[in-house]
């Protein structure tokens, strides 16, 4: 059993957690999408890695297939913009692995600016992608996932999704959007027997972040989190161990959003 550095907790996971299932996970050709799927192959489910970078979503596949010694993953196109690449993807998850029971919804850009300097371009761009692509990814699913018995949607906001976040507009705006929009279907799609969450990371160490000057100074636990402290809540939200939760809007943010953590009154 191994542990972490600075704890006794267990980083052992037991295996086959999500034996069984199919998942379709968008932008997962790198960053956290691709540690989710990942992660998900490695306790028994099935992965499908839709990306507009096919090349890419094909060869975290073929690794993953390496690793596991089974079919356990498929790369396929999907630009999460356009419904009817959604529409595609879906029918490609069924007619290969035959059914489709969970979604992650993570494909995401961030773009930089206020309302005063966001261009009218990156508004755009950021809301297409960020909001509407989630929106097309659980309109084109949920016909399958109903045929489930026990079926998850996992969208992917972030901290920006919970509180205010400085020279982040459009970013803020679409992450708002979407844990607006996973409670609202988490109450229409709970008679399906699906349940709908969003998952609020705060600093995550990624391609997408690689550029960014980042302090640190504002997270309790005084770091960044890497691409598997957030697939573990991904995983668990895809499992039937969170078959009680629904609608919730969970931040890993390592204590960013609890409350002023460079206040220091004595
Ligand atoms: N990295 C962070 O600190 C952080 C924090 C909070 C939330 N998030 C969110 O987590 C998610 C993943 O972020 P990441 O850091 O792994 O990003 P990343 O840039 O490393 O990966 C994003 C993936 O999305 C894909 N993508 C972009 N546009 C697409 C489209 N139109 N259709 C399909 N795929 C598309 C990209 O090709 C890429 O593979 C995003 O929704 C992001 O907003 C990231």
């Amino acid at each position: 059993m191994s542990t972490t550095a600075n704890s006794a907790v267990s980083t052992d996971l037991p295996l086959g957690r999500v034996s069984g299932k199919v998942v379709l996970i968008s932008g997962a050709a790198q960053g956290m999408g691709a540690s989710h799927a990942s992660l998900l192959a490695s306790q028994g489910g099935t992965v499908v890695i839709g990306d507009v970078q096919k090349d890419s979503a094909e060869s975290i596949a073929e690794k993953i297939n390496e690793t596991e010694g089974r079919e356990a993953a498929l790369g396929v196109f999907l630009d999460v913009t356009d419904y009817s690449s959604w529409e595609a993807a879906v029918a490609s998850t069924v007619e290969r692995f035959g059914h489709l029971d969970v979604l992650v919804n993570n494909a995401g850009i961030y773009t930089p600016g206020s309302v005063v300097d966001a261009s009218v371009e990156d508004w755009q761009r950021t809301i297409d992608i960020d909001l509407t692509g989630t929106f097309y990814g659980m309109k084109a699913a949920v016909k399958e996932l109903k045929k489930s018995r026990s079926s998850s949607i996992v969208n992917i906001s972030s901290i920006a999704g919970l509180v205010g976040f400085k020279h982040r507009a459009a970013y803020s705006a679409a992450k708002w959007g979407v844990q607006g929009l996973t409670k609202t279907s988490a109450m229409d799609l709970g008679e399906f027997g699906i349940r709908v969450n969003s998952v609020h990371p705060g600093s995550v160490n990624t391609p997408l972040t690689a550029g960014l000057k980042r302090g640190f100074g504002q997270i309790p636990v005084g770091r960044a989190a890497e691409a598997e402290e957030i697939s573990s809540l991904v995983l668990y939200l895809a499992s039937d161990e969170s078959r009680f939760i629904s609608g919730a809007s969970i931040a890993v943010d390592g204590g960013e959003t609890a409350g002023n953590n460079l206040r220091e009154d004595t």
